[in-house]
């Protein structure tokens, strides 16, 4: 946008309603957008900040089968749990609404019902996927398959999460029901279409004016429209989401994907219609403008979507076509979607549990949502996929946090109080160094400013850190605590004062829970963020409050605890992944049956039923153990393979079956008098057979 913005639209991804909220999301959008909307709220800007639930779409479906529940169940459970760990993490939205709110239902009809009226859409007759045994269409994720661009086996009818690409059933190679497994069938069914083709010279252009935007954005974007947009379908056959509102639509919905970016708009109106839905903000009494429609309408209003690198393409073309074809609507200013964060190296995974959960870590490391938004901004994935980790984490909190942030506060504060009752002393003196320090501290708002705003909420955050370290250093360089000039002190310590309270400002938009602590001890009500600018907020005899400590170094059983936990999600993993191996193994041929022997022959074996006395390992053999067996005729030594999946241990007492008269054999100096009979599984593993009640007496023969 080339004017100054009046006034902003910051929108959050609408999550899906279909499980907890984890590291990744919050890693992802929530704090980024969070930590830009607390920062333009601090410098007095106009800003609506809206996100909810999207809470249509087959991903609601399938977990409510999954769970047994209905869709309204589903989405009404983790509507709760979203929303209450956004509302504890400090993620603090002007609304966070609900698309299955009636709100949303007539507007987002409303929205199609005008396409429609100006015939923006074109209507086929195609033929689409049809589970004969679910009795059902298969849209987006009810038919999966490998994706024509990158080969995921996994790719959904809609989106292939892995390259991103958009995609439609159709593209899907060998594509399968995820609701029975089967190979569907094509059915003919009329559903509208956006003509995304016509559009395109308008996309074009309108990417082609956002050079400015995140690498990763552009590149997508351009590469999309590169390979050529195709038609796409904006109703679906499915009976969950938000009924198509015209003639011949029984039985549809609208795509949740049409659906789900309207809810900014619908949640923005409700914003304004009903103040119940408003959610109360800890901090800044922002102005705001009259209407909805400012914030969606006027060429004035900078909108920002902050997403997942998995929503480009709907935020950055679908939805702005569908804008532009409405007409009346500004388009998005920026869309600065994030990469995706791993977690110990490995992808987090909801459906392999590989995740940690903020509901599970606000329980479980109560009073600590700082600690995890300091680490999750400093290791944001904005440039490429980042990675947590629970050393990380440990290093961070107490290297940064608790040695720089919460040492330097903490020192300045107890010095305060000790020597001037927490008054704050005057400063009478300054020394050349002390004139460089007081310089440089009035240009972080304006380096951390920049940053926020061109979305490097890395740097940012580390530039915020960078004043706390100024500050640790100016206070150890200048050790006020054994410095007999009594007015020296109190000149360090009022520069110290005056870096805490300024630090108060412009940690706010990073740790919200420390700033508000900071404030109290300080006993100061907010600023703003120009005024972390002067160098004399806090002015001398103000009185302090009590120091507290804002940062301790990680409790070391808690974080072993956290570690403990994704071990142990390792196990299972490992084991289930063993399963599938197995069952994905053809089975094992069966050895053919031998040649036929005779009765004669067979009675020559001589069977019987033995306990194993005694075992031992046959010294410099990984595979024989020694074992001394009473056969009912006699106590005899046999050798036999079975080492490696026996201890002797586990064998003794053991009740076998021995061949009796084979032919003593000597092995490494040592004659074997017997062969102990043993059944073989599909992976070579042994195993005894032996008698299956327990009155069959050693000497017993097998007939
Ligand atoms: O990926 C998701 O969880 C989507 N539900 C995001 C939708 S964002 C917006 F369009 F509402
Ligand atoms: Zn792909």
């Amino acid at each position: 946008m080339n004017q100054t913005p009046k006034r902003y639209t910051v929108t959050a991804a609408l999550i899906y309603a279909n499980g907890p909220i984890h590291i990744g999301h919050l890693a992802g959008c929530y704090l980024p957008s969070d930590i830009y909307v607390r920062h333009l709220r601090s410098c007095g800007e106009d800003v609506l900040f809206v996100s909810g639930t999207d809470e249509h779409g087959v991903p609601i479906t399938l977990r409510a089968r999954k769970e047994g529940l209905t869709p309204q169940q589903v989405v009404d459970k983790y509507y709760d749990i979203i929303n209450r760990s956004f509302k504890e993490f400090g993620v603090e939205f002007d609304i966070y609404s609900r698309t299955s709110r009636k709100a949303h239902h007539d507007f987002s009809s409303a929205f199609f019902k005008t396409l429609y009226d100006k015939k923006v859409f074109t209507e086929e007759t195609t033929e689409q996927y049809f589970d004969e045994e679910a009795g059902q269409f298969l849209a987006d994720r009810y038919i999966v398959g490998t994706c024509p661009n990158c080969s995921n086996p996994n790719a959904y009818g809609d989106q292939c999460e892995k390259c991103g690409t958009s995609l439609s059933p159709d593209e899907l190679i060998a594509p399968h029901s995820t609701l029975s497994g089967s190979k569907p069938i094509k059915k003919p069914t009329k559903n509208w279409f956006l003509p995304l083709d016509q559009l395109q010279p308008k996309l074009q252009a309108y990417i082609d004016s956002h050079q400015e935007w995140k690498a990763n954005v552009f590149g997508q974007c351009q590469s999309w429209l590169k390979a050529g947009l195709h038609p796409r379908a904006m109703t679906r056959d499915l009976d969950w989401g938000v009924k198509v509102p015209v003639e011949g639509a029984d039985g549809k919905v609208l795509y949740v994907w049409f659906d789900a970016p309207i809810g900014y708009i619908t949640a923005s109106k409700e914003w304004f219609e009903d103040p119940a839905t408003r959610n109360t903000l800890s901090y800044g009494g922002a102005p705001r403008s009259a209407s909805w429609e400012d914030y969606w309408k006027k060429d004035d209003t900078k909108l920002v979507h902050f997403i997942g690198k998995d929503n480009i393409v709907f935020h950055c073309l679908i939805f702005p076509a569908m804008l532009m074809v409405h007409g009346n609507y500004i388009l998005p200013d920026n869309v600065p979607a994030n990469e995706f964060l791993n977690l110990e190296s490995n992808k987090i995974s909801t459906s392999r549990n590989w995740a940690i959960w903020l509901h599970e870590y606000l329980e479980e490391m109560p009073g600590k949502q700082d600690e995890l938004r300091y680490v999750l901004t400093a290791t944001a994935p904005e440039t490429g996929d980042g990675d947590f980790t629970w050393a990380d984490y440990e290093a961070r909190v107490n290297n940064e946090l608790a040695a720089v942030f919460s040492n330097f506060v903490h020192r300045t504060m107890v010095l305060t109080h000790k020597n001037y009752a927490g008054k704050v002393p005057a400063a009478t003196r300054y020394t050349k160094e002390d004139v460089l320090v007081l310089e440089e501290i009035t240009k972080f708002p304006d380096r951390i400013s920049t940053a926020i705003r061109n979305y490097r909420f890395r740097e940012a955050q580390q530039e915020m850190m960078n004043l706390a370290r100024l500050g640790n250093k100016y206070l150890s360089d200048n050790e006020p605590w054994k410095n007999p000039e009594p007015e020296r002190v109190k000149t360090v310590l009022n520069v110290s004062l005056q870096i805490c309270t300024n630090l108060s400002v412009l940690c706010e938009p990073f740790l919200p829970f420390t700033s508000a602590k900071l404030l109290s001890m300080l006993n100061i009500s907010s600023l703003s963020w120009n005024q972390a600018q002067n160098t004399s907020n806090l002015p001398e005899g103000h009185q302090l409050n009590e120091p507290v400590m804002l940062f301790a170094k990680v409790d070391k059983a808690l974080l072993q605890k956290q570690m403990d936990k994704l071990e142990s999600i390792k196990k299972v993993q490992a084991a289930e992944a063993e399963q599938a191996q197995l069952a994905a193994q053809p089975a094992k041929a069966l050895e053919p049956q031998k040649e036929t022997t005779t009765f004669d022959d067979f009675s020559k074996m001589d069977i019987r039923i033995g306990t194993i006395l005694a075992a031992e390992k046959m010294p410099k053999s990984d595979k024989l153990l020694k074992l001394t067996v009473d056969t009912g005729i006699d106590q005899r030594t046999v050798l036999s393979g079975i080492a490696k999946y026996f201890t002797p241990e586990e064998v003794v007492g053991k009740q076998v079956t021995i061949l009796v008269n084979l032919a003593p054999r000597k092995m490494m100096g040592i004659e074997s008098n017997g062969m102990i009979l043993m059944a073989e599984n599909d992976k070579g593993e042994l195993s005894f057979v032996a008698p299956t009640k327990d009155n069959v007496n050693n000497g017993s023969t097998v007939k």
